[in-house]
């Protein structure tokens, strides 16, 4: 069988990092797919930087991956390419996203996305496009970097009644927070750091007010519980607002600061909330240090699992777009009928609704 075909939206961090692990472990990957994964078209705002960039990726790979990879400008030819089965966007924002996403789905095209913003905001809509097609939307690289917890939300707990989430699912203000306590610096400093490091977001004030958190709480929660994504029902408070002194006090008291994002049933509905939380020291989520992201799921079968790894970053993040194509492509020769949404929710089950 011919590898599917794959057109990639963007070749920064994510887009570099997917064509570099899809390159190195074809074989395997090919393997666990039952068929070959290939990028056929590359589309950036800067086609010359890409062809550079996949150059020097190529350099480091050995050789070049033997795809015939046509790059381009034009983002919206790519996603009408009828040749293409998989779009992987990994461009960033709400708005250009949203409308190739959609476009991609109305051609047909199963798309992967690590882009948790747009599924925040546009998600209910996005998945729904997707279902009335008979695509797929899938997004494990969108919540906690490269550990799999949407396929642990999905499959892995696929038999419990979720209790509640809470997880450290922010690198950039968990490296804040442990610079801080650790080595004394700033908060301006350590959040520089984690910019140069590549962990912070394009625009770091999602980072550090919550939102990117908030973003990625709203998706477990509706993977979780059934319920549409409700980004805009979140409490969120960032670590703006604290200083060297608070993390000292804190830790005279016995705790850490972590950033966390929560959501759980409550008999008023489903609660969503991010903000910085005092965590006893010798909790687990307490000694996840750096820009390592780590999220405890509590469940009615199975008790307490805890999942824990790299929440961002080039590799990891690519490792979970990839692990997608291969579920993608697994799915793709089944019966559209068949199959089931990678979010599937009630539309009117909002989460003010007991459940
Ligand atoms: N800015 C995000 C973080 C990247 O710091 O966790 C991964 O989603």
């Amino acid at each position: 069988m011919d590898a599917i075909k794959v057109g990639l939206l963007g070749f920064g961090t994510v887009g570099g990092g997917t064509y570099t692990v899809l390159a190195r472990n074809q074989e395997e990957i090919s393997r666990r797919a039952g068929r070959g994964i290939a990028i056929t078209r590359i589309a950036v705002r800067n086609p010359a930087r890409a062809a550079t960039r996949k150059a020097e990726l190529d350099g480091a790979l050995g050789a070049a991956p033997g795809w015939d990879v046509r790059i381009g400008e034009d983002l919206r030819e790519l996603v009408d390419d009828p040749s293409l089965d998989i779009v992987v966007e990994t461009i960033g924002g709400t708005t250009v996203a949203r409308d190739l996403v959609l476009r991609a789905i109305g051609n047909g095209k199963h798309v992967v996305t690590a882009n948790k913003a747009l599924l925040a905001v546009h998600g209910t809509e996005i998945f729904q496009a997707a279902s009335e097609r008979g695509v797929m939307v899938a997004f494990e690289a969108a919540v906690a970097g490269g550990i799999p917890i949407i396929k642990a939300l999905r499959e892995g707990l696929s038999a419990n009644r979720i209790n509640w989430i809470a997880g450290i699912i922010n690198g950039t203000t968990n490296y804040i927070l442990s610079e801080m306590r650790d080595r004394g610096v700033d908060f301006a400093s350590a959040l520089a750091d984690a910019q140069r490091l590549g962990y912070a977001e394009a625009d770091p004030t999602f980072d550090i007010d919550g939102v990117d958190a908030a973003h990625k709480v709203a998706l477990m929660s509706a993977l979780a519980f059934g319920v549409p994504v409700q980004f805009e029902r979140a409490h969120v408070e960032g670590i703006r607002h604290l200083e060297a002194v608070d993390i000292r006090y804190a830790e005279e008291l016995g705790y850490r600061i972590k950033l966390l994002g929560l959501t759980r049933r409550t008999p008023a509905g489903i609660e969503l909330r991010v903000h910085p939380t005092l965590v006893p020291a010798a909790r687990l989520l307490a000694n996840v240090e750096g820009a390592m992201n780590a999220v405890a799921v509590s469940a009615d079968a199975v008790g307490m699992t805890v999942y824990y790894g790299k929440g961002a970053g080039a590799e990891p993040t690519a490792s979970a777009v990839v692990a997608d194509l291969v579920d993608v492509t697994r799915l793709h020769t089944a019966d559209p009928e068949q199959r089931v949404p990678h979010l599937a929710f009630q539309a009117d089950r909002l989460s003010d609704t007991p459940i």
